[in-house]
């Protein structure tokens, strides 16, 4: 079945869960799960997917074959929303957003004007990601090119699919970290643009910080440049707390909303992806979902800041893209699994669920979609670039014993949801290739 003129063909054999759908749409159906399956990867990407007893047979006897056996295989977590820059300074204590902001993060992000402490922080993030099996992010860089450049180069090295933007910020925070004007924070952006957009996995995000730090001028510029460059994304807060939405109120009168601010200005489209996003109401959905922007879920920010709860049945009900953020350093974690503990208890406070499948859904297609990057990633179908991670459900005592007393599928992601952390990634793949790697298997075909 398999030409044996493909010496690069790796099969990996785990147990193999992925969605080809959002099962909050399509039930069951939209999750495919292989008991004791074979994920086919060559040049980088995902062949195929299947039974191992029926793939098995017609793999080349010179296949590279790694067993995972009693481990589940995942296309790799996606993360929508986090800061790199924001590293340093996490478990900061959390309150009030702009005392937040003045007392931890810009005196921490002031530091990346210089290039030797980004790179050093660029290098520990990208590593913490891979750690905790995340293999794309959306990334603020800070307003510093340099800081920009030090990210998109480490993640290059590691061959990691990440989106990074420049902060655009032109007033109400201090020196060091301001663009000179809306005209400078343009130009850098475009330079940056220029060096890294569409480089090999790259992309670049425009990335005003949030409205109260932007002019409307540089608001109006960061719209015209988001429609002129083809795939470019879009990455900002959105409504994220109360004194904050004042304080926009305040700033912008005239505005019906805080999400009309952004609309006003062209930076509400398809490739959009705003964080938060708490305090919104139906009309702001409406014009986010017509529009295309998507939402970043980020609920150890949110509980860690005492923002609010992320109302997902409402973005859902209005057909909204919607992916999982840790948000570092509000957030209090880099793992996915410990973002979805997080996202059920926030939803249960808001009197929702969250099943497992929808949970690994977020964190991995649901998250690709909302990036716009599901052509690329997010699943095994085939000719999907092969970022995937290897999760042992047994990874620590607790979940050993409860994961023996676990009849279902269902019931095994939801203990690894509930109990897992970066203990529980024994690998992470990029594109075919172990960029982490415990104890492997391997072995070749007998
Ligand atoms: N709003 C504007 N900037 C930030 C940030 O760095 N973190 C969070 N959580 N919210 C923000
Ligand atoms: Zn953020």
């Amino acid at each position: 079945m398999f030409s044996s003129s493909r010496p690069s063909l790796l099969a990996v054999r785990g147990e193999i869960v992925h969605f080809i759908a959002d099962p909050a749409e399509r039930g069951a159906a939209a999750c495919e799960h292989f008991p004791d399956g074979l994920l086919l990867v060559t040049a980088g990407r995902v062949l195929r997917c299947g039974p191992a007893s029926a793939l098995r047979p017609g793999l080349p006897a010179d296949v590279r074959l790694i067993d995972y056996g009693g481990k589940l295989i995942l296309p790799g977590f996606v993360d929508t929303h986090t800061h790199y820059a924001q590293t340093g300074m996490i478990a900061s204590p959390g309150g009030e957003l702009s005392a937040w902001l003045e007392t931890y993060v810009y005196p921490a992000e002031r530091r990346f004007a210089d290039p030797a402490h980004a790179a050093a922080a660029a290098g520990f993030f990208c590593d913490e990601l891979l750690r905790n099996g995340t293999t794309t992010a959306m990334v603020f860089a800070t307003v510093h090119p340099a800081s920009v450049d030090a990210l998109f180069a480490a993640a290059r090295a590691r061959r990691m699919r990440l989106i990074v933007g420049k902060a655009l910020m032109d007033r109400n925070c201090p020196d060091g970290l301001r663009d000179a004007d809306a005209a400078e924070g343009d130009a850098h952006t475009r330079a940056l643009i220029g060096k890294w957009h569409g480089c090999e996995r790259l992309l670049y995000a425009v990335t005003p910080r949030f409205v109260p730090t932007s002019t409307p001028e540089q608001l109006e510029r960061a719209g015209r440049l988001f429609a002129e460059i083809p795939g470019l994304r879009l990455q900002s807060h959105l409504a994220e707390q109360r004194g904050e939405i004042a304080w926009v109120a305040r700033l912008h009168p005239e505005a019906r909303s805080y999400a009309a601010i952004y609309e006003r200005h062209g930076l509400l489209g398809a490739r959009a992806i705003y964080a938060h996003c708490i305090w919104l109401d139906d009309d702001d959905r409406q014009c986010m979902a017509a529009r295309g922007a998507a939402m970043s879920f980020c609920p150890t920010s949110n509980l860690f800041l005492g923002s609010g709860l992320f109302d997902l049945a409402r973005a859902r009900a209005h057909g909204l893209r919607v992916g999982l953020g840790s948000d570092i350093g509000a957030g209090t974690s880099f793992s996915m699994l410990q973002t979805l503990n997080e996202a059920y208890k926030a939803l249960q406070l808001a009197g929702q669920t969250l099943s497992p499948e929808q949970g690994f859904y977020l964190a991995t297609l649901g998250g690709a979609r909302a990036l716009y990057l599901d052509e690329a990633i997010g699943n095994f179908a085939p000719g999907r670039e092969a970022d995937f991670i290897v999760l042992d459900p047994r990874a620590t005592p607790l979940l050993a014993y409860r994961t023996s007393r676990a009849a279902t599928l269902p019931e095994r992601l939801f203990a690894l949801m509930m109990l897992g952390d970066d203990r529980c990634v024994t690998a992470t793949y990029l594109l075919g290739e172990a960029v982490r790697h415990d104890a492997p298997g391997s072995s070749r075909q007998s």
